[in-house]
Parts: structure tokens; C-alpha cells; sequence
């Protein structure tokens, strides 16, 4: 079997020891005559995965008692709904930092729900720089400010988390689990798994107790925080496949060395990539602002479109898949989190600067 590295943004690569421990057990559970996704999800067998990957998770995250762990269905698209449908009923008002295409749809669906102001708007500069945390503010009577931690197709991605009194609310789909975090920051981080965590299919929200108390009582069962925290998420039935591979997946990621050890990765993995672009700055343009350059995932563009497009077929002609860059954006882009080897960034590296001796 040859993988290629797979540079896609999500779904995306997963560590191969938890890919390998899912095909040992996905016909016969550990000795149980079925797999775990033909199990009752109230049964030993499940009850035990549900129950280690809150724990798996917590402990990774180093989340303080005062956290719920929730595994909810419908994507962190349906988190944009769910936020202001559970915080914001009655006129409430909250804050949103306007930063790419992702934060676009976070805002579109707050502002049919809820009072909305932008705290930031980056449409000015085409999304390709972030402020300083520092010039970032909220109004005094808004619930929470809204940031999208990393910017999934634009490439930028916050450094540092803005000094606010109200609490912080962040989508982090495409960061989460690559960094420690000033924790008692934020309110509610949510993010789909389908990039640093599983498969597509779960959405991990992690919500403070008085945020938590701070939601709608009445609204569908299904659409309200305080059903499915006091239920443990198990209010009805759970993504029993990605929250089984999310349980591994914590649990690899803990037996390496945690969240330093993936922040330091990702050092690594960037920092190869944007010295690359460095070295060839007439050939390679990267559109964002130095100071927020996503770690997560890389943009960038070639002098042509002709160019861009011969240098996506070669690289995969060589083994390293998922580079075209956005539909809405065009050009490259390489999204490289935490399962992604350090090999493959070198190996993207490598090539382009082959690609640049020889077009530049
Ligand atoms: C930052 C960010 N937010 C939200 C989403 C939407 O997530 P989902 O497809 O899980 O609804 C994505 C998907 O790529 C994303 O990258």
C-alpha cells in the first residue's frame, strides 16, 4: 500500500496507527462478535468509547469541571444557527469578527437570529490580514464575541485572542486540538472533526456552565445546548463512528506528547512551507499578512493560472494530493494539520522549490 500525502482540507488526513487500529477492529470489536458500529449506543461496548473520548478530550484539553464536552451532529454550520438560537432570543446582542468566508456564514445566520455588530470587518482588505487582538473590542451588553479561530480557505489564522469582557465564542473547526488555549477565555468553542479529529460526522462544542446557563429553554429538543448537556449527548443517537476514531485519535495524540508536541509540528510543517515561498518570493506570493499566516492551512499563488494549474497536476503526479486552493479563491493551498507528516511538508517543500528552478 503507497498513501499519498493528502493535502486536503477536510475531510482530511488522519494518523495511520488509528486508521490501522479501526481496520483491526471494525468487523469484531476487541473479541465482542460485531463491530462497534453495529452496537447498541447504550450498550457496554459504546458506552465505554463515549465515555473515554469525553474523557480523552478533556484531559487533552486540560478543561477545567466547569466545561461540558457535547458531541452534536449537523457540522459546525449548524453550530452558526444553534449559537444565537440559544443565546440571543429576545433581541440579545453579539459581536462577530468578520475574517473570510467561514466567519461570512457565521454572521449571515446571527444576524436572522439576533442583534449583530461587527467588531472587526476584513472584507476591505479581501480577508487577508487579521487587527491586532489588542484593537479588538466588544459592546458592553453583548452575550459573547464571535471569531473564527482559523480561516479554513482564506489561510489566516489568530495568534492571539483578543482581551474582551464578555466571553469569547469561536468556531475552530479547522485548529482545534493544534495548540494550548487561554481557556477561561472562551465561552463555547466548536468545531466540525472532519480536520484535526475524525471523520465528517460529529461536531464537538464545548460550552461553560454559565453560558450554558444562559440558553433558551424553548426551543426543538435537538436545537437546545441544555438538552444534550445534562444527557451527557446522548439525548438521542450519537455519531457512534467519529466519536469512536475522535477517542482514538485523543488518545494518540496524548500518548506523543499532547498539544505541545502538535503545536510544535505545526511550527514545523509551516515554517517549511512559507521559507519556501520566502526563498522564491518573485515566483511564490503568499496573499496573507505575515503576522496572521495560518499554520493550519497554507496559501499561496504562482504567477499564472497556467502555472498554478501544472504545478497541482505535478504534485500529484508525485504523490501529494488536495493542493488546488479554494474554488472561491483560486491558487494553492496546502492544509497541513496534525496528522499530516513533517515528511509530507518537506516533501511539498522540496518540490517547490524543483517547480521554481525550473518555471522561475
Ligand atoms: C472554519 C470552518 N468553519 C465551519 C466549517 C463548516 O463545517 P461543516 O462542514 O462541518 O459544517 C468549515 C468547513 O470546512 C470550516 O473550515
Amino acid at each position: 500500500m503507497a498513501r499519498i500525502y493528502n493535502f486536503s482540507a477536510g475531510p482530511s488526513t488522519l494518523p495511520l496507527p488509528v486508521l490501522e487500529q479501526v481496520q483491526k477492529d471494525i468487523v469484531d470489536y476487541q473479541g465482542a462478535g460485531l463491530s462497534l458500529i453495529e452496537a447498541s449506543h447504550r450498550g457496554p461496548h459504546y458506552s465505554e468509547v463515549h465515555e473515554a473520548a469525553g474523557a480523552a478530550m478533556r484531559k487533552l484539553l486540560g478543561l477545567p469541571e466547569n466545561y461540558h464536552v457535547l458531541w452534536l451532529q449537523g457540522g459546525a454550520t449548524m453550530q452558526f444557527a444553534m449559537i444565537p438560537m440559544n443565546l440571543l432570543q429576545g433581541g440579545k446582542k453579539a459581536d462577530y469578527t468578520l475574517t473570510g468566508s467561514w466567519a461570512k456564514k457565521a454572521v449571515a445566520d446571527a444576524k436572522k437570529l439576533g442583534d449583530i455588530a461587527l467588531a472587526y470587518d476584513g472584507s476591505q482588505e479581501n480577508f487577508t490580514t487579521l487587527p491586532a487582538a489588542s484593537d479588538v473590542g466588544a459592546r458592553d451588553d453583548a452575550v459573547y464575541l464571535h471569531l473564527t479561530s482559523n480561516e479554513t480557505i482564506g489561510g489566516v489564522q489568530w495568534h492571539e485572542w483578543p482581551d474582551v469582557a464578555v466571553p469569547l465564542v469561536c468556531d475552530m473547526s479547522s485548529d482545534f486540538l493544534s495548540r494550548r488555549l487561554p481557556l477561561e477565555k472562551f465561552g463555547i468553542i466548536y468545531a466540525g472533526a472532519q480536520k484535526n479529529l475524525a471523520p465528517a460526522g460529529v461536531t464537538v462544542v464545548i460550552i461553560r456552565d454559565d453560558v450554558l446557563e444562559q440558553c433558551a429553554d424553548d426551543l426543538p429538543a435537538y436545537l437546545a445546548y441544555k438538552t444534550h448537556a445534562p444527557k451527557d449527548s446522548l439525548y438521542n443517537t450519537p455519531p457512534v463512528f467519529p466519536i469512536w476514531v475522535a477517542r482514538l485519535v485523543l488518545d494518540y495524540l496524548d500518548e506523543n506528547g499532547g498539544l505541545d508536541w502538535v503545536a510544535g509540528l505545526a511550527e514545523e510543517r509551516s515554517g517549511l512551507l512559507y521559507g519556501m515561498m520566502d526563498r522564491h518570493a518573485g515566483f511564490y506570493s503568499c496573499p496573507v499578512a505575515p503576522h496572521c499566516r495560518s499554520k493550519m492551512n497554507v496559501v499561496w499563488r504562482l504567477p499564472t493560472e497556467d502555472l498554478e494549474k501544472q504545478f497541482i497536476a505535478e504534485a500529484k503526479a508525485q504523490g501529494m494530493d488536495g493542493l488546488k486552493g479554494h474554488r472561491s479563491v483560486g491558487g494553492c493551498r496546502a492544509s497541513i494539520y496534525n496528522a499530516m507528516p513533517v515528511e509530507g511538508a518537506k516533501a511539498l517543500a522540496d518540490f517547490m522549490d524543483e517547480f521554481a528552478r525550473k518555471h522561475g
